[in-house]
This record gives C-alpha cells, structure tokens and sequence, in this order.
C-alpha cells in the first residue's frame, strides 16, 4: 500500500497517496470509477531525463495501455484531462500528440468537451521553425452527464459594468456578475527558473493550472488522480481544494519532493502562483501585479 503523512486540522478529511511506482502497477490497486479527474502530462516521447526515446508506436502503445486503466478508473461523471505538446521526430518534424492520442479516447467512448490551448511565453528558441509557445489539453469526460461548475473557476470580465442597452433586460448588468468563462484559451506561466514554484523537475505543471480543472471538473472531498505525478503539482492542487490527491511516479527522487511540496502544503508554507494573478507585463506599472 502506498503512504499517508499526517494530516494537519487546516487538511482534516483530505488524504494524499503518492508512491514510487509505474502507473500501471500503482493504478491496478486503486478500485473501479474512483477518481472524478484524472489529469496528467505523459512523456512527450523527446528524449526528457526521466524517459527512454522510443518509436512513436511503441510510445501509442504504452500510452494506450495507460488510458484504458485509466478509463477503468474514471468516475461515470468524471473528467479525463491530457496536457500535451509536440514529439519532434527524425528530420526535425513535428508531431502533435492530442491528435494522434485523440483516437485512442475515442476508442474508449470517451466524448471530447475542450482542446485547450495553453499559452506561456518562455521556451527555447527554434531556429528552423516557429518557437512553441503553447501546448494543449484534451478534456474528455465518460459521460454526458459530468460534473462541470463555470462559477469557481470564473475571471473577470472585460466590462464587468456593461448593462443591456435595449430589450426587455434594459438596463440590467449583460454579464455575469461572477465574472466570464475563461474560455478554451488559458494564459498562465510555465514554470522555467524564476517561477515560485520551481524544483529540480525539468517540466512541472504550475499549480494554478491544475486548480482550474479542480474546481470546475470536481466537487470538494472528490478524488483526483496523476499518473505520471512528477513532483506531485496536481496532488497540491487537490488538496488546497480539499480534494484526495493521489500520485505515481517512477522516479523516487520526484515523489520525495513531492511529499515535501505536501508538507509545506499543510503547514501553510508552500509558495504557489495564485490563480488569476495576471501575467507579468513590463510595459505597465509594476508588471501589472
Ligand atoms: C511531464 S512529467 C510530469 C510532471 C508533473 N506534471 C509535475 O508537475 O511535476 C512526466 C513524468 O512521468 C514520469 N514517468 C515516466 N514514465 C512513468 C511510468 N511508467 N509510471 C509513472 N511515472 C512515469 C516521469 O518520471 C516524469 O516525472
């Protein structure tokens, strides 16, 4: 059985499961339709520390076995979120991998509701090509009846005083007082070397990513899984929204820091990105923060 730390009053009823292992033997112990959100970000099959470059077909394999646990896994109302970029391949080409793993949900009966795009400014520099400057989410849910709320995860809108001008609503606000969708186009820093929230991993989800699909995918004491966990940002972001965190990763060094990022968590003194910070803009008064 995987570890559990103490839990700390602020974090009392949320349970976080993290453990050196495939995911293929960490998920074969976890029961049937227990997760409401599966979210990760697979190897991308590039040459990366932590992986092994292979064919793309043997990687669409080995995914493809990973998906279908997954499936298995899933919550009839629960959500499938997949972050991916590009395979570069022989010759420099590139290949986008939400459009060959589309297919494989597919073949589980999995219905698309997004393709995200996720846009952040900094990368490397292509010389031969355009610089990458976004990478997707494929958002599947089992079901069509899925849990989905706009209202925690909704941003400011552009004129939050704009009312109708004619009709029967004269007069009254013609937005959402909330705020509006965040749309399928999500800007948010990645993590690169000045970013709170970087470690020693090579390329770590930023927390506030993960947060979104939470608290819109997900209802408080629900279960949300990573199976490539890394060092654990969707765990964190499960728990900070009294979700149960559960994560696997074959690299031990990763999931100890993992545990430490938990503990920090719960002792009030990890340092994460918050949501909805806009993104540092040198043209205005301090960055626009
Ligand atoms: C793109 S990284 C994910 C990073 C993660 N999102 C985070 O925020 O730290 C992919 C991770 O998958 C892990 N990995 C590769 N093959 C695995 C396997 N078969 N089972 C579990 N984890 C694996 C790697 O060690 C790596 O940390």
């Amino acid at each position: 059985m995987a570890t559990q730390v103490a839990l700390l009053p602020q974090f009392e009823g949320t349970r976080a499961t993290l453990k050196c292992q495939d995911n293929l033997a960490f998920m074969r112990e976890l029961p049937s339709e227990s997760m409401k959100l599966i979210v990760t970000s697979p190897p991308y099959n590039i040459g990366k520390t932590y992986e092994r470059r292979s064919t793309l077909e043997t990687y669409l394999t080995a995914q493809s076995q990973v998906i279908s646990e997954c499936v298995r896994l899933l919550h009839p109302r629960g959500s499938i979120c997949w972050q991916v970029g590009n395979h570069i391949a022989e010759h420099g080409e590139v290949v986008p991998l939400d459009i060959v793993l589309y297919h494989t949900f597919k073949d589980h009966g999995l219905r698309l509701r997004n393709r995200i795009i996720w846009h952040f400014e900094h990368g490397l520099h292509a010389s031969k090509r355009f610089s990458g400057r976004y990478e997707t989410i494929l958002w599947f849910t089992k079901g069509d009846d899925y849990t989905f709320s706009l209202d925690p995860v909704r941003i400011p809108s552009k004129y939050p005083g704009k009312r109708h001008f004619k009709g029967p609503r004269i007069g009254q606000l013609s937005g959402n007082p909330l705020g509006k969708n965040p749309s399928d186009v999500w800007v948010i820093p990645n993590v690169k070397n000045n970013h709170i929230e970087k470690t020693i991993h090579p390329c770590q989800f930023p927390v506030e990513l993960i947060e979104r699909l939470v608290l819109s995918m997900t209802n408080e004491g629900d279960s949300v899984f990573d199976p490539y966990a890394g060092v654990g940002s969707s765990v964190i972001a499960a728990l900070m929204h009294e979700r149960h965190g559960y994560g696997c990763d074959i690299v031990q060094e990763y999931i100890d820091i993992a545990w430490e990022r938990v503990r920090a968590l719960r002792n009030g003194t990890l340092r994460t990105r918050p949501m909805g910070k806009p993104v540092y803009d040198p043209n205005l008064p301090n960055g626009g923060h």
